[in-house]
């Protein structure tokens, strides 16, 4: 919260703000008002500090700096291409129209902010100003639509590991959301286009709560942020380096090899329950054990009178 004050004060001048007048206007110590700015900074503003002047924002466009990141990606070999906008309503929305149009594989939609971002099942997905990753990557895969759930669980195995090559310890909770200590860091949107059977474009949309500070009381139990699990800010803009090289890679893998080579990585990360658990399936409840995947994605159950389940969507209930 305090961080978004402050960049709005900065943003309000063209010369320096002193910290005393930001701990004034926001009614905070100045010692917070430090730590805002050190949040602003790793989310990529370039904000100039100086002795008995104050603080300047300097560069607005760093905010995630879409060449730099375009520039990374380059060097490591990974061919996607960055159309990054401030503010969208939904980067999947754009993505999907952009594939409609004929946009090539691996064009990436990003955004700082979405006004109206979609999650799975028509849920609301929010995005708040700086905070956080919405990504969507357009993939063009020789692919059957009913292959969809398996990519799917590829772009979740490819978010852990890009999370676990940043020190994190993910999990993936069947389909494809990704937690981090037991509560949702990230979620996945697929959809597709294509005729007949085949997919023409398969658009992966991937938010990631990045320095998300708080939660909306009703998310506090079940959402969290990389920052919240570090306690210290972290770049939006590795963690997109990580994510993308991941995915293109992971992709490609599935691509060529099918899931089968994926699926191991997607067991290494999958949350395991020593419990039942319960799915919900087109407002059908199912309970039983989890005795894991099959190769076409779908989840397999073991229910009490020993019949097994096999489970093509759904959600499972609680954590
Ligand atoms: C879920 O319900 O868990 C999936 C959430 C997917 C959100 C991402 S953010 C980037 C992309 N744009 C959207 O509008 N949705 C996806």
């Amino acid at each position: 919260m305090g961080a978004e004050e402050t960049l709005k004060l900065l943003r309000q001048s063209s010369t320096y703000v002193s910290g005393e007048k930001i701990s004034s206007s926001l009614k905070l110590s100045r010692t917070a008002v430090w730590k805002h700015i050190q949040s602003l900074r790793a989310m990529g503003y370039d904000i100039k500090a100086v002795r008995n002047r104050g603080y300047l924002l300097v560069d607005e466009t760093a905010v995630l700096s879409p060449d730099k990141l375009q520039a990374r990606l380059d060097e490591a070999g990974v061919p996607v291409t960055i159309d990054h906008t401030p503010s969208l309503p939904s980067t999947q929305t754009k993505a999907m129209r952009l594939a409609a149009e004929g946009a090539p594989a691996y064009t990436v939609v990003s955004a700082d902010e979405q006004t109206g971002g979609r999650g799975r099942l028509g849920r609301p997905w929010s995005t708040p100003f700086g905070t956080a990753l919405a990504i969507s990557i357009i993939f063009r895969p020789e692919m059957d639509m009913r292959e969809a759930p398996t990519a799917t669980l590829t772009a979740a195995a490819a978010v852990a590991e890009a999370l676990e090559e940043m020190n994190f310890r993910p999990q993936i909770k069947w389909p494809n959301d990704i937690l981090l200590n037991g509560k949702k860091v990230c979620g996945i949107l697929t959809e597709m286009q294509g005729e007949a059977s085949r997919v023409s474009s398969l658009v992966m949309g991937i938010g990631i709560n990045v320095n998300t500070e708080q939660f909306p009381e009703q998310l506090q139990e079940i959402a969290t942020s990389l920052a919240i699990v570090r306690g210290a800010p972290v770049s939006r803009e590795e963690t997109a380096f990580h994510l993308l090289a991941e995915l293109y890679e992971r992709m490609i893998q599935f691509q060529l090899d099918g899931f089968q080579a994926v699926r191991p990585l997607w067991g290494k990360h999958a949350l395991s329950y020593t419990k039942p658990v319960t799915v919900v399936q087109n407002r059908q409840r199912v309970t039983g054990i989890m005795k894991g995947i099959e190769t076409d994605g779908t989840l397999l159950l073991e229910a009490e009178d020993g019949t097994v389940h096999s489970i093509v969507s759904g959600d499972i209930e609680g954590i």
